[in-house]
């Protein structure tokens, strides 16, 4: 996976000679060098970067060499790490041995050495690697139990997240809000070779246009007005590991053309700045809209289409699963009581018909939620009654607006009822946004020219205008 990969190595030094003579003799064995001069530098390289090694000086102006090691070797158990301390520091490089450094290099000391000994430890934690990568192929079974279902539809899905998880493809989910996107490509990360790395997502549709770029590939310090520092993007935060490109669909179109190179080349700029720097990273990006349809209208490239597409997952919204409902319902009843500590209860009868027979317009995010309002609203009761269940789903699309009705022996005069009732509904959504057209045609769900068609009829054109 990583055999043709230089290596990236930090160098932790003050001394700026030495600091250049390492870098020139690392890049010269094969590897790829950053620096950092101070303490603190290292820390913020390595809580932005997964480094295969790092060499720290013992003694750093600012914090001890230890503390580096310590934080590197806590956030990447894996990392190679080498100490280097001053004359007579036998003591200082047993302490850095314990604490999880592979090797340490007494000042002064032979440039060639430093390459052997990182050469040799990565290639002894790649063989590490391999070997738990096959015993993991060989005896684990693929896990996927936080995804709840077994309808047809579901089982398509874990049948192709068992075959594809292992692998490096990228992978394009396609699905309705809520339906799950995000929760199964984490799991696909999890049940990769790359669980131990980070997973880190990204939406294109939560951050402003202008500042998408930069979020996703970086940036320098100065790039651009309130770059106060530079920055890490999110391709290189992700590398070794996975990251989730949510929303793809809302990104616009010039973003496009650059992600579609950082695909194709494997490799980010900076914004800023013109070298490129490579990255491995698996991409998995989600959708819920429809691609082709947005390639056919001119809104999303072809080639960055085809580029994402190669393992398309469709996730099937709620209502053409209904059999998982039962199934879901009792999960997340069971998950809502853990969580709040509260004795396990069950969903009455009344209540499981109930939610079956709703149409789910938010998926099983909303159905979610649903539970989670019912446990709260049931109290003490074991068994949750249909009462506790939201309102919405109780009278979908009704809430509370229309009061019960009651009908007179002697009947009603429905048209004349029906305007009345369209009338108060009208005024009080113009009452409401002091006489605003346009917000009170959103309230109630109408475009404005039906609206305007409607007061003209119901004759409250002069008394909404006067109001
Ligand atoms: N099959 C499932 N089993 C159990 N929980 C699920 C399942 N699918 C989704 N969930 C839960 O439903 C919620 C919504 O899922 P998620 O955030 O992954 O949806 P999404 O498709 O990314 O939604 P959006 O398009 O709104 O971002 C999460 O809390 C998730 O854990
Ligand atoms: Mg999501």
């Amino acid at each position: 996976m990583t055999a043709n990969h230089r290596p990236v190595v930090l160098v932790v030094e003050d001394e700026a000679d030495l600091r250049a003579l390492i870098e020139e003799s690392l890049v010269a064995q094969g590897f790829d060098v950053q620096l950092a001069d101070t303490g603190a530098q290292a820390l913020e390289r390595l809580s932005g970067y997964a480094f295969d090694a790092v060499v720290i000086d013992w003694r750093l102006p600012d914090i001890v060499g230890l503390a580096v090691l310590d934080a590197g070797l806590d956030r990447y158990p894996d990392l190679v790490a080498v100490m280097m301390t001053g004359v007579g520091g036998v003591a200082e490089a047993v302490a850095a041995m314990r604490r999880g450094a592979v090797d340490f290099l007494i000042k002064p000391f032979q440039l060639s050495q430093l390459a052997r000994v990182l050469q040799n430890s990565l290639d002894k934690r790649r063989l590490r690697q391999e070997n738990a990568e096959l015993r993991a192929q060989l005896h684990e079974r693929y896990r996927f139990d936080t995804i709840v279902g077994q309808s047809p539809a579901i089982r398509q899905v874990f049948n192709v997240l068992e075959l594809i998880a292992p692998r490096n493809s990228t992978v394009l989910i396609h699905g309705e809000t809520g339906t799950g996107k995000e929760l199964i490509a984490r799991t696909i990360h999890h049940n990769s070779p790359r669980a131990d790395q980070r997973f880190v997502a990204f939406s294109s549709a939560a951050i402003p246009e202008g500042l998408v770029e930069a979020e996703l590939f970086g940036h320098t310090r100065g790039a651009f007005t309130g770059a106060v520092a530079s920055r890490v993007g999110r391709f290189e935060l992700a590398h070794r590991g996975t990251i989730f490109i949510d929303e793809v669909g809302m990104m616009p179109l010039p973003l496009q053309a650059k992600l579609l190179r950082a695909l194709q080349e494997r490799e980010i700029e900076r914004v800023g700045e013109s070298r490129s720097i490579k990255f491995d990273a698996r991409i998995i990006a989600a959708t819920n809209c429809d691609l082709r349809k947005l390639v056919k209208e001119g809104a999303f490239r072809e080639d960055l289409f085809y580029r994402l597409n190669v393992i398309p997952i469709t996730l099937p919204p709620l209502r053409d699963r209904r059999e998982d409902i039962p199934l879901l319902v009792r999960h997340f009843v069971q998950k809502s009581c853990k969580s709040n500590g509260t004795a396990s209860k069950t969903m009455s009868q009344f209540a499981m018909r109930r939610l079956m027979a709703h149409s789910w317009p938010g998926n099983i995010r909303q159905l979610e939620n649903a539970i989670e309002h019912a446990v709260a609203m049931s109290g003490t009761e074991k068994e949750i009654p249909e009462s506790a269940l939201p309102e919405e789903i109780l009278s979908p699309g009704t809430r509370q607006v229309v009061p019960l009705m009651t009908i007179p022996d002697e009947g009603i005069n429905f048209t004349s009822v029906v305007s009345q009732v369209e009338r108060e509904l009208i005024l009080k959504c113009l009452e409401k946004t002091g006489g605003n057209k346009r917000q009170a045609a959103r309230l109630l769900n109408l475009s404005r020219t039906t609206l305007i068609d409607k007061l003209h009829r119901l004759n409250l054109l002069q008394d909404s205008s006067a109001a």
